[in-house]
């Protein structure tokens, strides 16, 4: 395995590889690896020959008052995790290799940017647009491999992807879990022991409302209703809201489409996100 902080080098070995035929992955990551990540790079390990790992805590995606100071980082544990699971490329840039002196270009998405998180962190999915399309000029992979834990971010990657004609296959590839249900997130570590016990009200919640959307219920507020008896309990609620799963649209009662419920709220000082799909097949 390769460790490479420069684009250059990085463009030298991702061409070799490409004109040997191999196909190329990439697995962008804000490092602090966890075993959602991990099942990113086994995905890509199945679905192509080469899997380059990006690891770059992107300072553009990040709020004045978010934690891009305090993000988890363990550099080494994450080397030794790629390794472990036969990546073959670690690309880990400093900020100046990714946003050298007088950048000054965005890529700014539309109206999928703006409800869920993007009501509350203003600019942030500008910076994830931003630097997801960067990685993939930098990389230039074939197939890219993104959790759905991160619904909004999947959909936004997916249309800019599109919309730019970025040849590249977006996967996206289902929340992995804690055994008690709690969805993996590196800023799970900012959890107290007594918050990591709470937190698991989050999944519950979703995972109540996912029960009665099998059971038949196809009416929204109803659907929401049974999630929020089981959020009574986080810190503050920041948003619980059954959307669209391709416009991000409020769904409309009753479900005729596929949707997502998507909440994000504080345990204590941490905010978390999780979603779950309520999948319907349009005739
Ligand atoms: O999901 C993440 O870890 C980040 O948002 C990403 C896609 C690596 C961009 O910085």
């Amino acid at each position: 395995m390769k460790t490479i902080t420069s684009v250059a080098a990085l463009r030298q070995v991702v061409s070799l590889a490409r004109t040997a035929g191999k196909r190329v992955g990439l697995v962008p990551t804000m490092g602090y690896l966890h075993d959602g990540h991990m099942a990113l790079v086994e995905a890509s390990r199945k679905q192509c020959d080469v899997t380059v790992v990006s690891i770059f805590v992107n300072p553009t995606q990040f709020g004045a008052n978010e934690d891009l100071n305090t993000y988890p980082r363990d550099f080494p544990s994450d080397e030794r995790l790629c390794r472990d699971a036969g990546v073959a490329i670690v690309f880990a840039p400093d900020n100046k290799e990714v946003y050298p002196e007088g950048f000054d270009t965005c890529v700014e998405s539309g109206e999928l940017a703006k409800p869920l998180c993007g009501g509350f962190r203003p600019g942030h999915f500008r910076g994830v647009a931003t630097v997801v399309c960067k990685l993939f000029n930098m990389v230039q992979p074939d197939a890219a491999f993104f959790g759905q834990k991160d619904f909004q971010q999947c959909a936004v990657v997916r249309r800019m992807t599109r919309d730019l004609n970025l040849p590249v296959e977006v996967v996206t590839l289902p929340t992995v879990r804690e055994p008690d249900g709690l969805a993996m997130s590196s800023r799970n570590r900012y959890l107290s022991e007594q918050d990591r016990r709470r937190a698991v009200t989050i999944s519950r919640a979703l995972f109540a409302a996912q029960d009665e959307f099998r059971s038949g219920t196809r009416d929204v507020q109803k659907l929401i209703a049974v999630a929020e008896l089981h959020l009574q309990t986080v810190d503050r609620l920041q948003y619980l809201e059954l959307v669209d799963s391709e416009t991000l649209k409020p769904a409309e009662s009753p479900l005729r489409r596929s949707s997502a419920l998507c909440v994000a709220a504080y345990i204590g000082s941490t905010r978390l996100i999780d979603n779950v799909t309520m999948e319907l097949i349009v005739s």
